[in-house]
Parts: C-alpha cells; sequence; structure tokens
C-alpha cells in the first residue's frame, strides 16, 4: 500500500479520492519542519500547497518519494532540480484556482478604492465616518497588467467591463493575443508610468523577484495603487513601505508576503492601517478551487503511484 502525505491544507474531497484508490493518506498540515523532516522518508507521495517547504535539505530525505502534487500553482516552494535529480514526479494543478485567484483580485482592487476594509474595521469598533473613508473610483483608471497569462487576463476582461482603460506588460506573449483581447501589450516601464493601479500575475522567477521595487516605485504615476495576488516576493516590501510613507503610492492590497505567515514583526506594511489592506494568501482559498486542485492533485498522486505516469503528461 502506498503512503502519501497531505502537509498543507488540502479539501477533503482529495483525501477521500486518494483513500477511495487504495492509499494510506496521512493529513497532517500542523507539523512543524523538524517533524516534516523526520518523517518524510515514510512516503511514497505528497501533497503540498504553498507552505511545505520542499528543498535540497528535504527531498535529501525522502528517500522513497515518487511524486509531488503541487495542490496549487506556483512551485517556489519546491526545488524543481532536486526533484528531477532524484527522479520524482513534480506537477501543480494550475487551472483549478485561476477564477478564484481573479476574483479575488478584482475584490482587493475594489476594497482598496473604496477603504471597504478599512471602514468595516472602523464600524466593529464603533466609529461612523464617511469623510475619512471616501473613496475612488474605477471607472476610467488605468490598469496596468504584469503578467498577460492564465490569470492576468481574465482580470483584464473583468476589469474592462468596469470601464477601465486596461495595458499590459508581458515579454513571452505575443501582441495578436493581447490584441484579441483588447489589451495593448507595452514596455514595462511604460506601464508603470501611466497605470493607476498596477497589478502582479508573474510566477516567481529570477526575472520576476522584487520586479516591484524602489526604482519602479519611483517611476510610478504619484498615487498610484498596487495589487499583488501573485507571488509575495515579487514585491520588495521595504521599497513599498518606503513608497508609501513618501505618499508616492497611494495604497496597496497584498495577498501574498514575502515572508508567510505575516507577523508584526516581519512585514512593515502592517502600519499603514489606512492606505494598505492585506490577505492572508486567500487567492486559491475558495471551495470550489480548493476542491479543484485537491481532486486534481489526488488524481496525479495515483496515476504516478500505480501506473508511473502523470494523468496528463
Ligand atoms: C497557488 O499558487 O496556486 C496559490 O498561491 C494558492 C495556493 O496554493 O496557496
Amino acid at each position: 500500500m502506498y503512503k502519501v502525505l497531505v502537509s498543507d491544507n488540502i479539501a477533503q474531497k482529495g483525501i477521500e479520492v486518494l483513500e477511495n484508490a487504495g492509499m494510506k493518506v496521512d493529513f497532517n498540515p500542523n507539523l512543524n519542519r523538524e517533524e516534516f523532516l523526520e518523517i518524510i522518508a515514510d512516503y511514497d507521495g505528497i501533497i503540498v500547497r504553498s507552505m511545505t517547504k520542499l528543498d535540497k535539505e528535504a527531498l535529501t530525505k525522502a528517500k522513497k518519494l515518487k511524486v509531488i502534487g503541487r495542490a496549487g500553482t506556483g512551485y517556489d516552494n519546491i526545488d524543481l532540480e532536486e526533484a528531477t535529480k532524484n527522479g520524482i514526479f513534480v506537477f501543480n494543478t494550475p487551472t483549478g484556482n485561476t477564477i478564484s485567484a481573479v476574483e479575488h483580485t478584482l475584490g482587493m482592487m475594489l476594497s482598496l478604492s473604496r477603504n471597504i476594509s478599512q471602514a468595516n474595521q472602523a464600524l466593529h469598533n464603533d466609529i461612523w465616518d464617511r469623510k475619512k473613508y471616501m473613496g475612488v473610483e474605477i471607472k476610467g483608471k488605468t490598469l496596468g497588467i504584469i503578467g498577460l497569462g492564465r490569470i492576468g487576463s481574465r482580470v483584464a476582461k473583468r476589469a474592462q467591463s468596469f470601464g477601465m482603460k486596461v495595458i499590459a506588460n508581458d515579454p513571452y506573449l505575443s501582441p495578436k493575443k493581447a490584441e484579441k483581447i483588447n489589451v495593448p501589450l507595452l514596455p514595462f516601464k511604460e506601464v508603470l508610468k501611466k497605470s493607476d493601479y498596477v497589478t502582479l500575475h508573474t510566477p516567481l522567477t529570477d526575472e520576476t523577484y522584487h520586479i516591484l521595487s524602489h526604482k519602479e516605485f519611483a517611476i510610478m504615476k504619484p498615487g498610484a495603487r498596487v495589487i499583488n495576488c501573485a507571488r509575495g516576493q515579487n514585491v520588495d516590501t521595504k521599497a513599498l513601505a518606503e513608497a508609501l510613507e513618501k505618499n508616492k503610492i497611494a495604497g496597496a492590497a497584498i495577498d501574498v508576503h514575502e515572508e508567510e505567515p505575516v507577523k508584526a514583526s516581519n512585514n512593515p506594511l502592517l502600519k499603514f492601517e489606512d492606505s494598505v489592506i492585506m490577505t492572508c494568501h486567500l487567492g486559491g482559498t475558495t471551495t470550489e478551487a480548493m476542491d479543484n486542485v485537491s481532486i486534481t492533485a489526488a488524481e496525479e498522486v495515483i496515476s504516478v503511484l500505480k501506473n508511473n505516469l502523470p494523468e496528463s503528461p
């Protein structure tokens, strides 16, 4: 009987799929790093989201491991090179949480523009202040999308329906494809200069690490707003805090963070109560997305363990 460890929170439906296929499943999303390293050698398969770090140290200990299922999109918590060297299949489930990430981005943009989160917090503290929470409309504003892929292109479509002018930068997309959805592709700096809102939809790579830092905030339109529902390390948090401090940037909506979980000691954005809204990496956390990615990840793990082949090669 194959043993599968589920070390991050996934939907129960995924666990049932594994169990129905005869796998012995250990669902343990609360292991600390030491506990995780102690037991990883016992497993043939593992399913993770973004919290479990499958780095070289962990993969060296994982002697029996044949397959890593990433219930979600980003691979940045997995050392792909080391896994490949050790003959371990690694796959993600990139489509299952697309819509949830798109909708979260739009929600963050609207909440940022209308101070929904801050006004809610104030009202819960018995404060009624319509003047302080005056907002701005997004209609007629320019949205700059960095990364016009699966998520970025859907954000574009929805933003256009709100009457926003959408521009984008994506070095990997043909202008023809962008034209089809009515989004002009511009050089990165142009997008930054022209946008009232900049939203990131790039994976984390060497190229995109701190893609928004001091230099970029300096050239952005004064009073622009930033949204990051992609990867925490795409934004230089300290540089963003400085830009907010100087009122160069009017606000930010941040779902993903350089250090997760966020604590007061590791995140300078927490002090900007009026201009920064933050969520705890919730982009892919909906009932629908969690079911989708968990079931797909489970099916892929089963397929590799039983047939030594991924479900959709
Ligand atoms: C993803 O990469 O799919 C998202 O960050 C959601 C997650 O799995 O935590």
